[in-house]
Parts: C-alpha cells; structure tokens; sequence
C-alpha cells in the first residue's frame, strides 16, 4: 500500500470512530441487558451523527436534519462535542463551558424558571452568540443552515433528555417496556410544546429611565440583597471572591459582573428584565418575578439600575483592584442616560459586545 493510500485509511477511520453519539455514564451503571435496550432505544429514535434523526420532526424539519448535522461539524462541535456534551476538543480551554445540550437546560430564555426555551431563544442565541464568552455570533451563516443547526441541536437535546428518561426509568422498573419509551418520547416533546407557548412579558410597561428609576433601583440591589451574590457595586463574584455555588453541569459559577458591559444574556431592557424575572436556568441566580407580583415596576427600575452599571466604565468610572464586597454602591450616574424602548438597544454603541464574541 502507499503511504498516501495508508494515511487516507488512517484518517477515514479516526473520522469514522469520531461520528458516534456517545453513551453518558449513567447508562453504562445500567444491567447489560437494559444498557442494549437503552442503546437500541437511542438509535431507533435519534439515529447516529450520519443518519440523524429528530424526535416528534416534520418531514421538512428531517429532511434538513443532515445538512444541519453538517453545519454543526463545522461550526460548533469542536466546543459542543460530537454528542452534544459539551466536550469538544476546544472545551477543557474555556471558562465558562460550552453548553452541555443533553439536560435540556438553556439559559437564556424567554420562558419562566424552569422551562425549555423557545425556537426563538436558540436562534438569538446563534445569531447573537453569548456576549462575554467564547459562544461565537453566527449571523452571516445563511439562514438556511442557521435554523438547520438549530434543528440538529434540538436533534442532540432530545437524544440527551430521552436518555436520561430512559435511565430513570430502567433503574426505578428494572424494564423498558416499548409502551412506556413511547410515554417518555412524549414527555420530551412535551415540555418542548408547552415552552413554545410560554413567553415571558414584562408584567408592565418600561417606564422611562430617569435618575430616579435607577436610584430605586439601587436601592432595590440592596435591599433585596443582590449584593450578597454580585457584590455591592454589583462587579460579581469574581472580584469579590464571593461563592455562590455550581451550575447545573457542576462547575463553579460566580454571579455576574454586571458593570462589564458585556451582559451575557442580551443588552436590551428586556433580556435584562427577564434575567431578573424569570432568573437563568441551571445557575443560582434565581427567579425574583414571584416576589415583585405586587410592584412590577420594581424590576424595571432593577433593569434601569443594572443598564447604568453596564454603562460605567464606559463612561470611564474606574473601580478599585480586588475586593469589591466592602465597596459601597455606586451613586447612580450623573448624566441623564438615553431613553432606550424596551425592544431597542440601550446603548448606540455595542462595539465592546462584538469584540468579546470573537
Ligand atoms: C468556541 C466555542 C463555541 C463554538 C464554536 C460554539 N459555541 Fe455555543 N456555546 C459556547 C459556550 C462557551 C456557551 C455557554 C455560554 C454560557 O454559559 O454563558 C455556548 C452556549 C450555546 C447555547 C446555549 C445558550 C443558552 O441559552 O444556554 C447554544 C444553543 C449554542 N451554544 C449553540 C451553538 C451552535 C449552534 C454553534 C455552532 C453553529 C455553537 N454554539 C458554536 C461555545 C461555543
Ligand atoms: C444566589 C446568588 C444570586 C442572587 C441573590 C442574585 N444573583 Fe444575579 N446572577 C447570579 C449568577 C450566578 C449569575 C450568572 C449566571 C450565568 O450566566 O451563569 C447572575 C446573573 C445575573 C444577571 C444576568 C447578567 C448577564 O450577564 O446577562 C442579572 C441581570 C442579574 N443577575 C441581576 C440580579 C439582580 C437584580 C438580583 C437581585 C434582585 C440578583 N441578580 C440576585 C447570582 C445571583
């Protein structure tokens, strides 16, 4: 054989081990026998990386599920991992983790605490990416392969939920009956069905940010005690050395630096808002909706707050090394700030967004 001939063998292989969905290890604690039915199950439903196949498709939906399959190769499985896990290659190098789509856990939803996200939440999240972080923004991939993408994501996500269904279920029955995978096939999608109907509207309309909503809203950080996890002048846990705990995929998760300019969940007054009301999934920053029923205002003027924190340094409000716990809070800004509607930019310019996406 020549050594082109051997290396193209090599290499065909090594790609061929890569393209296979990968068990969690739950699985593998399984009997032998319920492990098969697992794998069977898994395959039946979701297919392989080659022959993907998404649960509860329309038939267009499965027919651009390959093409879909494809563009995640390209784009995201070096930090998302093959699986869906995760665990790219280019994933042990960032902080935070690309996301793990197996728990079916999103962050950045329009939907209450709790809930999957919507349609509309994954795509802003691709077309955007995550402002802060190393999830890249896609919005010049041609729409076509954008929502592609999106479905195979779901593709993964499913598989992941059914999995862990599935688990569940053969350890508490010790069988896996067809009748009862078809129940738990349905109980993926339904939660899925239900978040589509679920979106969060701010329970009032956005007064207009005046000096005094984002006093209020200091005064809100402070007595509400967000500070306990974002520090007083609300620079996060990272400066403070304040612990808050893990996230849902078991890394540590300091709270937000929230004067970085660099909102992870979206600039616009809403997605602030809805960080707050609704909380963000799988973190400890909790869902405070509940507990402003009787002044919805008050989350506006929270919102009003943490978009004049974002603008500090901005404006050049330098902040001291370290410790940020024993500072007080800031004074709200002196200058009048622009009166941004709750779907607009609040800022006329986001350059410091785009650089950190890159
Ligand atoms: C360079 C690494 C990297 C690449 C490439 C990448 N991502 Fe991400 N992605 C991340 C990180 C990191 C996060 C987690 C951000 C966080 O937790 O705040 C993430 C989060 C996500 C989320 C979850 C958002 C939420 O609400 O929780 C989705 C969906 C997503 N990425 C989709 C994609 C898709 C689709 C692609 C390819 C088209 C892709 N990503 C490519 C790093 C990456
Ligand atoms: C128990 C700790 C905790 C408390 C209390 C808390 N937060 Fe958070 N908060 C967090 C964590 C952790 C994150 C980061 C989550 C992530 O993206 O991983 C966060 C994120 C946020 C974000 C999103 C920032 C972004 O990058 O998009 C906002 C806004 C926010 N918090 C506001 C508040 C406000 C306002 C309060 C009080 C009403 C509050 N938080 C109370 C822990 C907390």
């Amino acid at each position: 054989m020549t050594l082109v001939g051997s290396l193209a063998l090599t290499v065909g292989c090594q790609r061929s081990v890569d393209q296979q969905y990968i068990s969690s290890a739950a699985v593998g604690q399984l009997e032998p026998e319920l492990q098969k039915v697992v794998h069977e199950q898994l395959r039946k439903r979701s297919g392989t990386p080659r022959e993907p196949k998404l649960i509860g498709a329309t038939p267009e939906e499965t027919a651009q599920l390959k093409h879909g399959a494809e563009v995640y190769r390209r784009n995201c499985e070096q930090c998302h991992g093959v699986t869906g896990d995760g665990n790219g290659p280019a994933a042990q190098y960032l902080t935070p983790r690309p996301r793990d789509y197996r728990r079916g856990v999103f962050k950045f939803t329009s939907t209450p605490y709790g809930s999957r996200p919507r349609r509309e939440d994954l795509m802003r999240t691709i077309d955007q990416g995550v402002t802060g972080t190393s999830m890249p923004a896609f919005r010049l991939l041609p729409k076509q392969d954008r929502e592609a993408v999106l479905d195979y994501v779901l593709a993964l996500t499913h598989r992941g939920e059914l999995e862990e269904l599935l688990v569940a279920q053969a350890e508490s029955e010790g069988e896996l009956p067809d009748e009862m995978v078809e129940e738990l096939v349905a109980a993926v999608l339904d939660r899925w069905t239900l978040a589509a109907e679920s979106e969060v509207d701010a329970a009032s309309k956005m007064p207009p940010i005046t000096e005094e909503t984002i006093a209020a809203g200091a005064q809100i950080f402070q007595q509400r005690e967000c500070f306990k996890c974002h520090g007083r002048d609300g620079r996060g846990g990272l400066a403070g050395g304040i612990e808050v705990g893990n996230d849902a995929w078991g890394r540590k998760d300091p709270a937000a630096d929230l004067t970085s300019g660099m909102l992870h969940g979206g600039q616009l007054p809403i997605d602030i808002y809805r960080r707050i009301s609704s909380g963000i999934n799988g973190t400890p920053m909790p869902s405070f909706g509940a507990s402003f029923a009787d002044n919805p205002d008050a989350v506006w003027h929270l919102t009003h707050y943490v978009l004049s924190l974002a603008n500090q340094r901005r404006r050049g409000v330098q902040y001291p090394q370290g410790e940020t716990a024993a500072v007080d809070a800031h004074a709200p800004a002196t200058e009048t700030p622009s009166e941004p509607t709750t779907n607009e930019p609040a800022q006329a310019d986001p350059a410091p967004a785009e650089e950190a996406a890159k």
